[in-house]
């Protein structure tokens, strides 16, 4: 089959999601729309969960982003269930089998010293076979605590030789100041490029002369953010009258900084969002209205970050054909602005196998 015109492009990335929790969205509607209610929700459905559910609605999320472009996916799974991170560590080779190459971060949804045994539970996903080290330090009881969980996980990646992937100061409160203890950490560790710190919404509440210091920091630091507009635009915000702040990240001044930025979809109809549909092309189209990136060359940039920049947590862009494999996308519309408009997805997913 020739195909004349159009647009190739490497698969893309998706470095943030959560497939231990998609597909649960129905089972516990968030009635107040807010984090610590979807926090609340998927911590009564976790209890209930089994290794054949989390491995079937894993199967089918990932078979939803594979089918929109999508062959590399980092998943954060919550090391609160032994079940799902036993069955997420478990499907890789299955789903690399189909083309997809998953990561598992250790991620520990309810801190890691805000009650005895989460600590040990954080530490036994990694045994168990997790790819990265992750925390979540704006959740701990304390600002100190916070600091130290973020240093615990930098000492257990370093011990173990495996990157950081934190869920990081997640909120809208503009004192948070977590994100200057990873880059800090990656510095004086030498972990440039081995770093990813998601969410970073604290980030967009700060005030002028902090924020340009850390994101300077964050550039010298080699810390990949990754913006997740889809879950923020909805998240953030909700303890604000008008005006109500957006909540994103500062995508724009972080590209000026010299910062490399990611986009995650987050959320694939699970408690925190329901609206999710694996396609990657949604949190870019999100991310160009909110984060005000809708000049010519930014919406390209945002467009080419899902199968560039996402690439990061895998050390770059996959390929496009190699020794008679190909793995790539081919587009029907050439121009980046008509396929964030149209939303259509790849005309054709070459999985290489
Ligand atoms: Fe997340």
């Amino acid at each position: 089959m020739v195909h004349v015109g159009g647009r190739l492009t490497p698969p893309i990335a998706e470095p943030h999601c959560h497939l231990d929790a998609a597909l649960l969205g129905a089972r516990a509607p968030n009635r107040s729309g807010t984090l610590r209610e979807g926090i609340r929700n998927w911590a009564a459905l976790r209890s209930e969960l089994t290794a054949e559910d989390v491995t079937a609605r894993a199967i089918e999320t990932a078979e939803m982003y594979a089918a929109r472009g999508t062959l590399r996916i980092r998943t954060h799974v919550d090391t609160g269930s032994r079940v799902a991170v036993e069955a997420l560590v478990a499907l890789k080779p299955e789903l690399l089998r189909r083309g997809i190459e998953l990561q598992v971060v250790a991620f520990p949804q309810e801190g890691i010293l805000r009650a005895p045994g989460r600590r040990a539970a954080w530490e036994a996903a990694i045994d168990a076979g997790c790819d990265v080290v992750g925390a979540i330090p704006h959740f701990e009881r304390t600002t100190e605590e916070g600091w130290e969980s973020v240093r615990l996980a930098f000492a257990l990646a370093e011990e173990r030789g495996l990157p950081v992937d934190l869920h990081c100061d997640e909120t809208d409160d503009p004192q948070c100041r977590n994100l200057e203890v990873v880059c800090a950490q990656a510095l004086d560790r030498g972990m440039a490029g081995l770093v990813v710190a998601g969410h970073c919404t604290a980030l967009h509440s700060a005030p002028e002369p902090y924020a340009a210091k850390v994101m300077e920091l964050v550039a010298e630091a080699g810390v990949m953010v990754v913006a997740n507009p889809l879950d923020n635009i909805v998240l953030q915000g909700r303890y604000d009258g008008y005006p109500r702040r957006r909540g994103v990240t500062r995508v724009d001044q972080l590209w000026a900084a010299g910062a490399t930025v990611g986009i995650g979809h987050d959320s694939v109809q699970d408690p925190w969002y329901r609206l999710g549909t694996a396609c990657m092309l949604d949190p870019a189209w999100m991310l160009v209205h909110v984060g005000h990136l809708t000049s010519e060359a930014d919406m390209i940039k945002v467009f080419e970050t899902l199968h560039g920049a996402n690439h990061g947590p895998w050390g770059g862009p996959d390929l496009l054909y190699e020794e008679g494999r190909a793995r790539l996308l081919w587009w029907e519309d050439a121009d980046p602005v008509e396929i964030l408009r149209t939303r259509k997805g790849p005309a054709v997913v070459e999985r290489g196998l």
